[in-house]
């Protein structure tokens, strides 16, 4: 039995995370956020309700596993709060369940207000962040300048760090944007009263991560986001600002020898929300029998999401940079009802594939398409590999072949029993 796992997706987000790890948390002890913050929107059927997790691990749904929010997160702790409220409703006080490192790093309206500002302007590359202030807190946190959970508990470097902070944006507002200026006082008055609130929750990850590790009990460490946002291996610039590929050890503070196993996220199509190339793109009706098919609207901001064929290029590099054991296969049931069925498998183009896999400059590529017969005897709500149709079969045994790494889960619809696990971890 593996007992330290990884769960990231492999595409552009909302691969299906939040629904896999529903599936899998009947088998773990405790689950883990690393990277991302309220960026991520996470989607669970429980009990026929649609939740959504933006920064609390999607296994908290499940009372009796503990939840930890490490180091590598990046925190709005407003958004904490109405996310830990609105958990409240749902399942009650979650309050011994939660540890969150006060290693921190915060998101201050600052850096929400200058994220939104960027991306307004018509002067600087749109890249169709989600508004959050996820890229201008991490960039704090690099420029070793950020407010850690632990400076609430000191007032006095607390209104220094505050004020350095104002000082530095609001000229920004002021002379780059001729927007609003943020106020001392108040921001500091704020960030007191979320200091009391946050008490109960924070703790140290590490140690007690370590304890868990050492009763061999079983930790998910739920990747937010999605390979190709990755800052240093996706598609720069048109990526989020954390790392989740070799993320875990950092944003925890578990060795990087920890992870038994990976499991990777993969729908079967692609989807993309925001700026940046997707190559297998589908502006026909395809893509539009896609997105409302598979409902892609944003879980977080409500953007509609850019639909294409599943690229093999991307997975199978995915699969390898990530050091994928195992894959799981999401929303096989939106392919339901098509006649053919497309995944690409390498680009025309003029560049060599090292180059592209180098510099994940896509914008010029063009795809080289495998077809596939569809289906009609739908996967919808399936649980057995047998009970699947022969095609179906023959699509996830040619994506094996691309991805080189068995597909050991599919899931065939949104709830959580939807699910086909062919392999357990
Ligand atoms: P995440 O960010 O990776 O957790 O994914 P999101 O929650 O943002 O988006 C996935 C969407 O697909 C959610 O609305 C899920 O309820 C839904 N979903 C997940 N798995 C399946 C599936 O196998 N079939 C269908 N039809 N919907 C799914
Ligand atoms: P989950 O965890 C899909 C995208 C944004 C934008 C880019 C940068 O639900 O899969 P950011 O606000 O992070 O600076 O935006 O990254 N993005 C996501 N797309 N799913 C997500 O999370 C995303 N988190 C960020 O749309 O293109
Ligand atoms: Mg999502």
């Amino acid at each position: 039995m593996k007992q330290n796992i990884s769960l990231l997706g492999l595409q552009w987000g909302d691969e299906g995370k939040g629904k896999v790890v529903d599936n899998l948390a009947n088998d773990l002890d405790a689950a883990v956020r690393y990277q991302g913050g309220h960026n991520a929107g996470h989607t669970l059927i429980v009990n026929g309700k649609k939740i959504v997790f933006h920064l609390l691990p999607s296994a908290i749904c499940h009372e009796n596993i503990k939840c930890y929010v490490g180091r590598g997160v990046v925190v709005s702790l407003e958004a904490l709060f109405s996310e830990i409220a609105e958990a409240k409703e749902v399942l009650g006080s979650i309050e011994n369940r939660l540890v969150i490192s006060p290693a921190c790093s915060l998101i201050q309206p600052y850096h929400i207000q200058l994220d939104q500002l960027r991306e307004q302007s018509n002067n600087l590359t749109k890249i169709g962040t989600t508004g959050r202030g996820i890229g201008t807190s991490y960039e704090d946190k690099v420029g070793r300048r950020s407010i850690r959970i632990a400076d609430l508990y000191n007032e006095e470097k607390l209104r220094d760090k505050l004020e350095q902070s104002l000082e530095f944006y609001n000229s920004i507002f002021k002379y780059s944007f001729g927007a609003p200026e943020i106020d001392l006082n108040e921001l500091y008055e704020i960030n007191l009263e979320h200091a009391e609130l946050l008490k109960p929750y924070v703790g140290n990850v590490i140690e007690e991560i370590r304890e868990l590790q050492n009763n061999n009990k079983k930790i998910l460490f739920e990747g937010a986001q999605g390979a190709l946002l990755d800052v240093s291996l996706g598609t720069y610039p048109f990526v989020t600002s954390s790392n989740l590929i070799g993320g875990v050890s950092a944003g925890t503070g578990i060795s990087p020898s920890d992870i038994d196993y990976t499991i990777g996220i993969t729908k079967a199509y692609t989807t993309r929300v925001g700026e940046g190339p997707f190559p297998t793109e589908l502006f026909d009706e395809t893509g539009t029998y896609l997105a409302e098919k598979g409902g892609e609207v944003g879980a977080t901001t409500g953007r509609p999401r850019r639909c294409g064929w599943l690229d093999g290029f991307l997975l199978s590099n995915m699969v390898k940079v990530s050091g994928v054991d195992g894959l799981c296969l999401t929303k096989i049931d939106v392919l339901d009802g098509l006649e053919k069925i497309k995944i690409s498998t390498e680009y025309k183009s003029q560049h060599t594939s090292g180059s592209l896999i180098e510099t994940m400059d896509l914008e010029e590529v063009e795809p080289v398409y495998i077809e596939l017969d569809g289906w009609t005897d739908p996967t919808s709500g399936k649980t057995s590999f047998n009970e699947l149709n022969e095609n179906a079969k023959s699509f996830i045994e040619k994506i094996e072949e691309i991805a080189g790494v068995p597909v050991i889960m599919i899931s065939t619809g949104p709830k959580r029993e939807d699910t086909i696990i062919r392999e357990k971890i």
